[in-house]
C-alpha cells in the first residue's frame, strides 16, 4: 500500500508547506465557535518566560497535554493552571490534521495562541516533544500574522510570509526543528473575530 500523501501546497517557506485558505469562511466560523468553547472551559492565560517576563501572546490548550512556561522552563502539563482538565481537541481541528498530516500519529495537544494587536512571538524551536518525526500543524485565524522561519541554528538567514485567516502550515522534515516566530500582527486585516486579533493553533504529538 502506498504511504498516504498530503495535497500539493501553495507555497513552501523554509521547507514548510503552506496551504493558503485551506479553511473557507464557513469552516473558519465553525472553528472559532469550537474554540470559544475551549476557552470557556480553559481560559486564556499569559505564560511567563524562563526570565520571568509575561509573554505578549495569551494561550490555552486542548487535548491530553497543554503547553506551559514559567521560570522553571517550557514543558507540557496535564491540567490547565486552574486545575481543570484540558478540553478535548475539537473535531474540526482534528479533521485538518487528518487531511494534511495523513501519515502522522494523532495529535495530543492543540496549543491555542491569541495575539491581541501588538502581540508577537520571538524566534524559537518547537522541541518539547518526544518524536521530531511527527510534524507540527499550524492553523491561522483572524488578522494576518507576519511569520518568520529560519534554519535549525539560531542566527542564520530567515524568510517571511504573511499568514492569513484559514491558512494552514506544516512544520515537517527539516523545517520541523526550524526557528520560527511571529514578528507582528496586522490589526484590522480580518473581520473573523469580533474583538479583532489573531488566533494560531498548533497541533503537536507530545509523547
Ligand atoms: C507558535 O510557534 O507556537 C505559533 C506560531 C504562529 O503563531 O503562527
Ligand atoms: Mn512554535
Amino acid at each position: 500500500m502506498r504511504a498516504p500523501v498530503s495535497p500539493e501546497p501553495d507555497l513552501v517557506l523554509g521547507g514548510a508547506p503552506i496551504w493558503r485558505g485551506w479553511l473557507g469562511p464557513a469552516a473558519q466560523d465553525e472553528m472559532v465557535a469550537a474554540l470559544r468553547r475551549v476557552v470557556a472551559a480553559a481560559p486564556l492565560f499569559s505564560p511567563e518566560t524562563r526570565w520571568g517576563k509575561a509573554m505578549s501572546v495569551r494561550m490555552t490548550s486542548a487535548g491530553r497535554y497543554g503547553w506551559y512556561s514559567d521560570r522553571k522552563g517550557y514543558r507540557y502539563i496535564e491540567r490547565h493552571p486552574s486545575g481543570v482538565a484540558w478540553p478535548a481537541i475539537p473535531e474540526p481541528v482534528l479533521k485538518v490534521w487528518r487531511a494534511l498530516a495523513p501519515g502522522a500519529r494523532a495529535p495530543d495537544c492543540c496549543l491555542v495562541n491569541f495575539y491581541a494587536p501588538g502581540a508577537k512571538m520571538g524566534l524559537h524551536q518547537d522541541r518539547d516533544e518526544a518524536d521530531f518525526l511527527q510534524p507540527v500543524l499550524s492553523i491561522s485565524l483572524g488578522d494576518d500574522g507576519l511569520f518568520r522561519i529560519g534554519g535549525q541554528e539560531r542566527g542564520g538567514t530567515t524568510q517571511s510570509a504573511w499568514l492569513g485567516s484559514g491558512d494552514v502550515m506544516l512544520l515537517t522534515g527539516p523545517s520541523r526543528l526550524a526557528y520560527h516566530g511571529i514578528d507582528r500582527v496586522r490589526g484590522g486585516s480580518s473581520s473573523l473575530l469580533k474583538e479583532g486579533g489573531r488566533i494560531n493553533l498548533t497541533l503537536r504529538v507530545v509523547d
